[in-house]
């Protein structure tokens, strides 16, 4: 899976962009805010029809212009896509994948897996349960087909409960939608706990190579007391949730946690330390989904450099390269990337939103 040709109108300061990509390394390189955020922004948003950075998209349009378009050429093996799309500054977007309407977001999200390494990125080890959650539904996404809809269905079904809540006076007026939610929330909970006891091997292998002096740990918690049947629990809080105004328990919190000898990750590990375990886990993520579904992940790699010694950024590169995927890796100077050698790279030079091959 590589993203060969990207054509962008109108996005930030990307005016008009051209490029060709190698299926390998592509550096990124020019000086602060010159727009290299900016094109792995615009590769992020092409897979996903939403951005990493802003929650709205009208930031996103250049200034003073009405829209901005993205047009992607895809390729895995012999296969080839072509992805359009188009938001403007009133009304949806518009999103076309060899010629046709795309129903859904989810499709072209199943078309181009993606992993995002940003400093802001951190957040999976020091921001909420719902960075985490949501890097295990991710995998979940690229492994199930049913998992989206089983997912969405969750989702409904407890916005559904938290407003009845509101409205019941007592829990035999609720019950009733609560099994299709318990059926639901199992399913979900069963599929997650699955999916981090099979990550657990190459997550542990990973952190191994990159964090050899700690020895790193994982739990999954499905969101209640392991023990106690989910429909039981859910009468027991009836009168904690309806005072509450929403469900207390339940896949909605469910966490996936990591230790570093026996400690939480984010009160013990230095920065360049939490980066390389974020590093790690997105990398164990890619490589499964490699293994087990032969799809390759494209890697967006900002601020490379920041925080992580020259040994360690050798060993990312060699890792990136010996899987196969497509990589993308911001820069400030040429220099910061000499320990990435790979055979296969193209450098592009970015200046005030200008960007060409060096
Ligand atoms: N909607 C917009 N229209 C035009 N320009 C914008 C818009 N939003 C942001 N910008 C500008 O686009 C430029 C590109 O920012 P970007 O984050 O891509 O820079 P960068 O090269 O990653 O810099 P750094 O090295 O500091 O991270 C910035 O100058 C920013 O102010
Ligand atoms: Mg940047």
């Amino acid at each position: 899976m590589a993203i060969s040709r990207l054509i962008i109108e109108h996005f930030r300061n990307l005016t008009a962009v051209d490029l060709e990509f190698d299926h390998g390394f592509n550096f990124l390189v020019g000086n602060n805010g010159s727009g290299k955020t900016s094109l792995l922004e615009a590769l992020f948003y092409l897979a996903h029809g939403r951005s990493f950075k802003s929650a709205v998209a009208n930031r996103i349009i250049s200034y003073d212009k009405p829209h901005f378009t993205l047009h992607g050429k895809i390729q895995e093996q012999q296969h080839h896509w072509s992805v359009g799309l188009q938001k403007p500054r009133q009304g949806n977007t518009q999103i076309k994948i060899n010629g046709e309407d795309a129903a859904k977001l989810s499709e072209l999200a199943q078309l181009l897996p993606m992993q995002v390494i940003t400093p802001e990125g951190l957040t999976l080890l020091n921001g909420g349960p719902s960075y985490r959650r949501a890097f295990l539904d991710w995998g979940l996404f690229h492994h199930h087909n049913t998992f989206y809809s089983a997912w969405s269905n969750l989702n409904r079904l407890l916005k559904q409960r938290n407003s009845a809540l509101q409205q019941v006076r007592s829990y035999a007026e609720l019950k009733i939608w609560d099994v299709e939610l318990v059926k639901t929330a199992y399913q979900v909970s069963q599929w997650r706990a699955a999916y981090a006891e099979a990550l657990r091997p190459d997550i542990e292998q990973t952190c191994k190579l990159f964090l050899p002096e700690l020895e790193i740990s994982l739990g999954f918690y499905q969101g209640w007391d392991k023990q106690t049947d989910y429909a039981d629990l859910l009468q027991q809080n009836f009168e904690r949730d309806r005072a509450l105004g929403y469900t207390f328990s339940g896949p909605q919190k469910a966490d996936f946690r990591f230790k570093a000898n026996g400690l939480p990750v984010e009160d013990v590990l230095s920065r360049g330390q939490l980066k390389l375990l974020m590093c790690s886990l997105r990398l164990a993520q890619g490589e499964h989904l490699m293994q087990q579904k032969n799809r390759h992940c494209i890697f967006l790699i900002d601020d490379f450099a920041s925080e992580l010694d020259q040994y360690k950024r050798a060993l990312l590169a060699e890792r990136l390269q010996q899987n196969g995927s497509q990589v993308f890796v911001t820069a400030i100077t040429q220099d910061q990337l000499k320990q990435m050698q790979p055979e296969n790279h193209r450098t592009f030079s970015v200046e005030n939103g200008n960007i060409r091959l060096l």
